[in-house]
């Protein structure tokens, strides 16, 4: 019988392109996902529960009906910005409401789980961004994500509890048009370089470059994007790695490769034929002239190899979601 795995959060960007990856590798994917910024038309692949994760009640009932061989958790509240103007916000919902359903985890015996841990944890780089890298966020955001990695340490030495904690850089792209998936990044707002750039394309706008002093080639920052099939992939194997009865581990999740804010620009040209203008803004507070992952963990221990690493193909990706999206925007509002 296919193996049996929870994905909550699965409605949303990275969730649902690894539900539909996992149903693609024969597993029986349930998505437990309150839509708060999930959609519901993601919720395509396997079987679905709305509930919400602060209702321990929902989660008794869905645990007690199916017997999970493991959980993947992607909710989340993701915006830096709106993390610092709302901690409270911020840790209730990454904080207690990932013990819940950690708890709920103890409670009904599921063995193996695995976090959507971020890049953020890290805060300014001290050195190469190995996995030995100190913790030290610099917003509640990644605060929030430092400490569910903590407590799930915590639980793994008390209740026996395997664990990876997947640290993803900048996710993006999204399914190849040809896999038939239609999903794709939609977050409101969206705050992520990529869309944001390819809306502008689309909309005949400009795109906002935040500092041009950056101490990088260009001038501009300097970000390690992953493609959002990469990701999925990467969680199936690190499932199956604990599964095999490997010990719990965090693995960084990049492309390894940094690529800058005028790289990024210079592939949507390319990619969109259109010639998207920028708009040069200060600095924004916080931001490191440069992030990008040593990967070589991943590499060695899932055996991991990014395949869709190329920039250029990221952007595609994403260009043709972003015109498949405003297609079925134009006809939801005709
Ligand atoms: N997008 C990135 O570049 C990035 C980078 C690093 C880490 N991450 C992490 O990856 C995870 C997924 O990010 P995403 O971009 O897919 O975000 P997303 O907002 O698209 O997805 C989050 C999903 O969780 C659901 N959800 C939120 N709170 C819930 C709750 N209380 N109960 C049930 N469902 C709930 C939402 O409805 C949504 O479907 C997050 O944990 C995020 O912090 C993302």
């Amino acid at each position: 019988m296919a193996k049996r795995i929870l994905v909550v959060g699965g409605a949303g960007y990275i969730g649902a392109h690894t539900a539909f990856a996992l149903g693609r590798a024969g597993y029986d994917a349930l998505v437990f996902d309150n839509l708060s910024t999930g959609r519901r038309e993601f919720l395509r692949f396997g079987r679905h529960i709305i509930g919400d994760l602060a209702d321990r009640g929902a989660l008794d009932d869905l645990f007690s009906e199916n017997a999970f061989d493991a959980v993947m958790h992607f909710a989340s509240r993701i915006n830096v910005g709106e993390s610092v103007a709302d901690p409270g916000k911020y840790y209730r919902a990454n904080v207690a409401d990932s013990l819940n359903l950690l708890e709920a985890v103890r409670d009904h015996g599921v063995k193996h789980f695995i976090f959507s841990s971020s890049a953020a944890v890290y805060g300014l780089p001290q050195g190469p961004l190995t996995e030995g890298h100190p913790f030290s966020p610099i917003n509640p955001y990644g605060k929030t994500k430092a400490a569910v990695e903590w407590m799930l340490a915590d639980f793994s030495a008390a209740y026996g509890l395997k664990y990876c904690a997947l640290r993803y850089f900048n996710a993006a792209g999204a399914a190849p048009v040809a896999s038939g998936a239609k999903i794709g990044e939609m977050h409101e707002p969206e705050t992520h370089l990529i869309p944001l750039v390819l809306q502008a394309a689309r909309k005949g706008e400009s795109a906002t470059v935040f500092g041009t002093d950056y101490s990088t080639p260009d001038g501009t920052c300097i970000r390690d994007y992953i493609h959002v099939c990469d990701l999925a992939e990467a969680h199936i194997l690190a499932m199956q790695r604990l599964m095999s009865g490997e010990q719990s581990a965090a693995f960084n999740l990049g492309g390894g490769r940094g690529f800058s804010v005028r790289e990024v620009i210079e592939a949507a040209r390319r990619v969109t034929e259109i010639n998207v203008a920028m708009r040069e803004a200060p600095r924004r507070p916080g931001d490191p002239d440069t992030l990008v992952s040593v990967n070589a963990k991943a590499r060695t221990e899932l055996g991991w190899e990014p395949r869709y690493a190329d920039l250029e193909y990221i952007v595609r990706t994403a260009w043709d979601w972003e015109r498949e999206r405003s297609r079925s925007l134009t006809f939801e509002q005709s």
